[in-house]
């Protein structure tokens, strides 16, 4: 049994008491479906609950703390060394069409760097979490990233830009300089997990543009935990607040990186 501390707690908690209004509205989702409203209302109705649930909880267990919320935005605490950043509903999309792959991501951040991390799928009873110094894991085993060293054995997760959003062409020449050297890309739909499929070794690595800190703020600390490497795209430092990410295992992170820096040169 995995030792979890006191902060670890008061996240589970407070992600399970969340989890189970969603889980409810997950139900009332595929009913909606074939309504001519259709669920979107609803689900952004969701959305708003589960965030309310976290804020209360976490505030309760730690009133001078503050927030940075997905849908609430900022919220100052007493205290500034701690901050809750937070996406109360990540995968909306899967949500929204019934497709049971979405989580709760509630990371912690101290003085500006990610801390700890508790990712929670629901659907699956999948608890991911991690804490700076302390580890990562899935349920009570420790996670570790995958060993596999050769992009041609490898799985790797993005994101794919949609109606209205992301630079398409950097996508495209992305994947299509990506999928000829790799054994496969996933888009799976929620960055929160995507990462913490990397600290679970089940993707050798992924990467995304255009970002928000409450999507990868809690996995960054996983990936790091469970022995991976986590920088944007460019290889820079700042993954938290970059707006796009690139994790992998150790040893797949810098050949990742390079593919996608030959994708960028084959724009010019
Ligand atoms: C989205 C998911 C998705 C990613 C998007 C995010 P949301 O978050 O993580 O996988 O590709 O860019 O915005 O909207 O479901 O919380
Ligand atoms: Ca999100
Ligand atoms: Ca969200």
């Amino acid at each position: 049994m995995a030792y979890r501390s006191a902060l670890v707690n008061v996240m589970e908690a407070a992600a399970r008491k969340a989890a189970r209004g969603l889980i409810r509205d997950f139900g009332e989702v595929e009913q909606l479906q074939v309504s001519r409203k259709g669920p979107a209302d609803f689900v952004s109705q969701a959305d708003m609950r589960a965030e309310r649930i976290l804020r209360e909880e976490l505030t309760r267990a730690r009133p001078d703390w503050g927030f940075q919320l997905e849908e609430g935005g900022a919220i100052a605490g007493r205290d500034p060394a701690y901050r809750w950043i937070i996406d109360p509903l990540d995968g909306t999309t899967n949500f929204l069409h019934g497709i049971p792959h979405f989580a709760i991501s509630i990371g912690l951040e101290h003085r500006g760097e990610p801390f700890a991390g508790l990712i929670l799928d629901p659907v699956k009873d999948e608890l991911f979490w991690a804490e700076r110094g302390q580890g990562a894991y899935l349920n009570n085993h420790r996670m570790r990233v995958s060993s596999r060293a050769k992009l041609a054995d490898s799985l790797f997760a993005t994101g794919i830009p949609f109606h209205g959003r992301g630079d398409h062409a950097r996508a495209l020449r992305e994947i299509s300089t990506v999928m000829g050297e790799v054994s496969g890309i996933r888009r799976m739909g929620a960055a929160a997990l995507d990462l913490a499929y990397v600290a679970a070794g089940r993707y050798e690595g992924f990467w995304e543009w255009d970002l928000n800190p409450w999507d990868v703020c809690a996995g960054i600390v996983m990936v790091r935990e469970a022995g991976g490497l986590v920088s944007e795209i460019d290889g820079g430092e700042r993954a938290l607040t970059g707006g796009n990410i690139l994790a992998a295992n150790d040893k797949l992170h810098t050949p990742l990186r390079d593919l996608l820096r030959r994708a960028k040169a084959e724009a010019k």
